[in-house]
């Protein structure tokens, strides 16, 4: 302040653009930001901060906030009185742990199909794994964890506190686990599995005989791709000719769908996760009519995990380098809709993958996904751990009502030419 000014010669700058904004997560309606009314919610606001006044003195330091009753229900109706059964819970970290309620949750169809390719070839340890035995990321150049995963978005995302919402929680502390990541056999994605430390010191010594497992065990170990179909040179020249054929019909048709891009228990352990983190008030409510009834996390940790392991793969399907920009989960629920778009440029490449559905886990009775192609419109319909590739920029795309009493998991990974000098947000 200038030494000698005078305070009444000096006048409210009549610039001022104030905004007091607050964001609050509750069980029954998820995460949900709120902006200052001036001057209805100034008494709200007064209040608000004589109550984290008081709270921050601490010991001793309390003190009657006074509270009237139209304070009281507009501290309720925006979030910052909230009753016990509404509290929000902790956002959680992700694990796929070789857990049999998990394996319940794979559908049988995905295990018969792992089962038949064994038995056409044998059985055998996946050789290309990397165990992880402390909290430090593994010194293995196809993980990547931390920050790192998030650095494209900008080195202010972080500061923005953007982290701080979008379930950024990585993995769980190690304690007495290991964690093996177990790259998949035809997408090489890597993937997390935590298992004791007995388990992991067989696999490390390739002592396991896989043909002496008991069923539950080798199911298990199956669905993390832990164990695989013995590779073939048939086997290889087979996945060479699928990528050969996905490229083909990317070109042709302007989407292609890929099966199961990850393994049946990473996709399970998935599920378990992201409905624990939409239970607890985690994700953000929109009701968009272009949009319809969703909630969304954006950028969160696992969808970035993923997103990151599967950018090679998809830069074969598309045929061109890629690099990620953002991701969204979305919790679509019933009547939710999606009218007919294209995607703006950061949506170069999309890829949509099926992660939960409440009605119906089987493909066919899936939500559809509608897409205009030269040829007319077509539809897919994907089960859990299923995705379509698409350019979101050219293809337009668009799903109809989701029926009464349904709702769909999708997680929305985006990527763009590595060329491309944009945002990446
Ligand atoms: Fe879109």
């Amino acid at each position: 302040m200038m030494p000698d000014a005078d305070a009444e010669m000096l006048s409210l700058n009549p610039s001022l653009v104030l905004r007091v904004e607050w964001e609050v997560r509750r069980k029954d309606r998820g995460r949900t930001r709120f902006t200052m009314r001036f001057p209805d919610d100034v008494p709200l606001v007064q209040w608000l901060l004589g109550t984290l006044q008081a709270a921050h003195a601490g010991e001793g330091g309390e003190r009657e906030v006074e509270l009237s009753s139209d304070i009281l229900d507009a501290a309720i109706e925006k979030g910052l009185l909230v009753a016990e059964d509404a509290l929000p819970g902790e956002e959680s970290s992700f694990a796929c742990r070789l857990d049999p309620a998990l394996l319940a949750l794979v559908p049988e169809e995905d295990m018969i199909a792992l089962r038949t390719a064994c038995e056409e070839t044998g059985i055998v340890l996946n050789p290309a794994c990397c165990i992880q035995e402390t909290d430090d990321p593994p010194q293995d150049e196809r993980v990547r964890l931390g920050a790192a995963l998030w650095d494209h978005l900008g080195g202010d995302f972080a500061q923005e506190g953007r982290l701080e919402t979008t379930a950024r929680r990585g993995l769980p502390p190690l304690e007495t686990s290991y964690r093996l990541w177990v790259p998949h056999p035809f997408t090489e994605a890597m993937q997390p599995v935590d298992m004791d430390r007995s388990s992991s010191d067989e696999l490390r010594a390739g002592s396991i005989d896989c043909e002496k497992l008991a069923a539950a065990t080798r199911d298990m170990l199956l669905a993390t791709h832990v164990l695989i179909p013995r590779p073939t040179d048939e086997s290889r020249a087979r996945d060479a000719d699928r990528i050969e054929r996905l490229r083909d019909g990317l070109k042709t048709d302007g989407y292609v769908v890929v099966r199961n891009v990850l393994s049946p228990l990473q996709v399970a352990a998935m599920r378990r996760h992201f409905r624990t983190l939409h239970a607890s008030g985690n994700f953000t409510s929109y009701e968009v009519p272009s949009l319809g009834a969703r909630d969304g996390i954006y950028c969160d940790f696992v969808s970035v995990l993923f997103q990151d392991q599967l950018t090679r793969f998809i830069g074969k399907v598309v045929d061109e380098p890629i690099k990620p920009s953002f991701t969204w989960h979305f919790h679509y629920r019933d009547r939710a809709v999606l009218t007919r778009h294209i995607d703006r440029p950061q949506c170069r490449w999309n890829v949509s993958l099926a992660v939960d559905s409440n009605a119906d886990a089987s493909r066919a009775g899936a939500w559809s996904l509608h897409f205009e192609t030269d040829q007319g419109a077509h539809s897919v319909r994907l089960g859990p751990g299923d995705a379509v590739v698409y350019s979101g920029t050219d293809t337009p795309h668009w799903r109809e009502p989701l029926p009464e009493g349904h709702t769909a998991g999708v997680i929305c990974l985006h990527y763009v030419s590595a060329n491309f000098d944009g945002s990446l947000r």
